[in-house]
């Protein structure tokens, strides 16, 4: 028995902020987000629309993706660094919304390698006999957190939720290898400020993410017993198309072979990679028996990276 990804979901706000319109809120240019970061427009939820809101939504795709009924759920496990509160918890919100009268809930914070640290931790419980069916969501509503007058960060941000269920596959199927880790000397990169504005000392974090996101990808590849020839698909963080990019060509991975919603989305922290994941799979990207690897790294600084055969 094996534990792999069941079903998947994500949800993104209607309200689409493109370049055009930050040019008119700070010092910006449409020309330098695009070379920069290769963001295009970016999706901000109404004052109304709080995490559990979009988490909600994409948790809902996710189970019927799955074909699994809220009452089949074990545990629900919910990464964001901006709750709608502290507590409760956005999954015990999600556990409620949802019905799952027979989960269990907790957030996990990770930044933007939180969906990472969710799935591996969810696995556990799945891979040990105790639990079925494990909820993984990623959501962030980063624009609350967002300085609107720092061009530094508020260019590259967005709001989103991806969801994807855990449960056991076929043997040959599913998580393959996977490699959590943290270094909390670096937090002074990227963090909430006392007013509670996201800061981030942005080339130290992309020189971090440059090194990080090959050298995890690499290590999951290889403790799975595979080259990276026999990767067959790359869902990476997606911060910046730069940083992705330098990634994708480290790891020899064709262009059309990797997930790219940085475009559309911009970085949705918690959520990037399950948006990203989700769709892939909608676009036909992602087929039965593919290698595919994931890989995030975020403020802490933490990072996290799975490789897993698709299908169940
Ligand atoms: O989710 C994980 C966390 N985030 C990341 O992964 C982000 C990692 N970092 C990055 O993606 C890049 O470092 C940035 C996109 C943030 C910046 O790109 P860069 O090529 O590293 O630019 P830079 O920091 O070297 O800044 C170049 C210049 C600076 O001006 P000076 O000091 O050279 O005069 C900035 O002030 O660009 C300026 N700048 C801007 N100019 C126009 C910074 N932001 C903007 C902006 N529009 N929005």
């Amino acid at each position: 028995m094996s534990v792999g990804i069941i079903g998947t979901g994500h949800y993104a706000p209607d309200n689409i902020v493109t370049n055009k319109d930050l040019e008119k809120m700070v010092d910006t240019t449409d020309e330098w987000i695009r070379s920069r970061t290769g963001i295009e427009e970016r999706r901000i939820a109404k004052d109304d629309e709080d995490s559990s809101d979009m988490a909600y939504e994409a948790a809902k795709l996710a189970l019927a993706d799955a074909n699994i009924t809220a009452e089949e759920l074990d545990l629900i496990l919910v990464a964001t660094v901006t709750p709608d509160t502290p507590f409760p918890s956005v999954s015990c919100m999600i556990q409620e919304k949802l019905g799952a009268t027979n989960a269990a809930s907790m957030d996990v914070s990770a930044a933007c390698a939180g969906f990472m640290y969710g799935v591996i931790t969810g696995q556990q419980f799945i891979q040990t006999g105790v639990y079925n069916h494990v909820l993984v969501i990623g959501v962030d509503k980063l624009s609350k957190i967002t300085d609107w007058t720092d061009r530094n960060t508020c260019v590259l941000l967005g709001d989103g939720a991806g969801a994807a269920v855990l449960g056991k596959v076929s043997d040959d199927k599913g998580i393959l290898s996977f490699e959590l880790g943290s270094d909390g000397s670096g937090g002074k990169y990227l963090y909430q400020n006392e007013d509670n504005y996201l800061v981030m000392d942005g080339s130290s974090v992309f020189k971090f993410a440059v090194r990080q996101m090959p050298e995890s990808s690499i290590n999951v590849i290889e403790k799975a017993g595979l080259k990276k020839e026999d990767v067959d698909y790359l869902v990476p963080h997606q911060a910046n198309i730069r940083i992705m990019e330098a990634a994708r060509k480290r790891l020899g991975i064709p262009e059309d072979r990797m997930a790219k919603t940085v475009k559309q989305y911009g970085n949705n922290s918690s959520a990037s990679i399950p948006i990203a994941l989700s769709e892939s799979l909608k676009q036909g990207k992602i087929k039965d028996g593919d290698v595919i690897v994931m890989v995030g790294f975020g403020g802490g600084l933490t990072w996290g990276a799975v490789a897993l055969r698709w299908g169940k």
